[in-house]
């Protein structure tokens, strides 16, 4: 009889045991969410590379492209006193070759660094606007 019931707490215990880790562990879970939330939330320096490129921000970047980078790759980006942005320009380079250009420059060339101005998902978005060939159809 007495060995029955402690046989029967085992299991009793181990149970009680193991939904206490699940509780515990969801409660990590959820406090580690709401921490990365929040690290979010708060980072406005443009520097993260979580954020999201919003449709304003994509706007502006087009500006700065047709303008700023214009000046030198030409109004049109066809090329000026540097080469093409144009997609034929991009054919056997990637999209990390295009950003890690735009954020640090070419040093020993006009091509200055962007960094300080174009964060790291800004730079994504331009690599992959001009891969894109959208900008043929903004010419036209
Ligand atoms: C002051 C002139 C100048 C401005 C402004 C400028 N660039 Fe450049 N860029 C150059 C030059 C010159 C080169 C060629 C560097 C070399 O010889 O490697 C270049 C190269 C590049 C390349 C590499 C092309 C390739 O095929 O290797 C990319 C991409 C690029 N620029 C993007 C941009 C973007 C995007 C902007 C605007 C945010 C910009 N550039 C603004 C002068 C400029």
């Amino acid at each position: 009889m007495n060995e029955q019931l402690s046989s029967n707490r085992v299991p009793l215990q181990l149970t009680a045991a193991m939904s206490f880790m699940a509780l515990l562990a969801m409660f990590m879970f959820i406090s580690q969410q709401s921490l990365a939330a929040g690290t979010f939330a708060a980072d406005t320096t443009g520097v993260a590379t979580a954020e999201v490129v919003t449709s304003e921000r994509a706007e502006e970047l087009t500006h700065l492209l047709l303008h700023d980078c214009g000046s030198c790759h030409g109004m049109t980006l066809k090329g000026g006193l540097g080469p093409s942005l144009l997609p034929e320009q991009f054919k056997d380079k990637n999209a990390d070759y295009i950003k890690y250009t735009i954020l640090h420059g070419r040093n020993g060339t006009p091509m200055p660094p962007w960094k300080s101005i174009i964060s790291e998902s800004d730079a994504e978005w331009l690599a992959e606007f001009l891969l894109s060939g959208r900008i043929v159809e903004l010419n036209k």
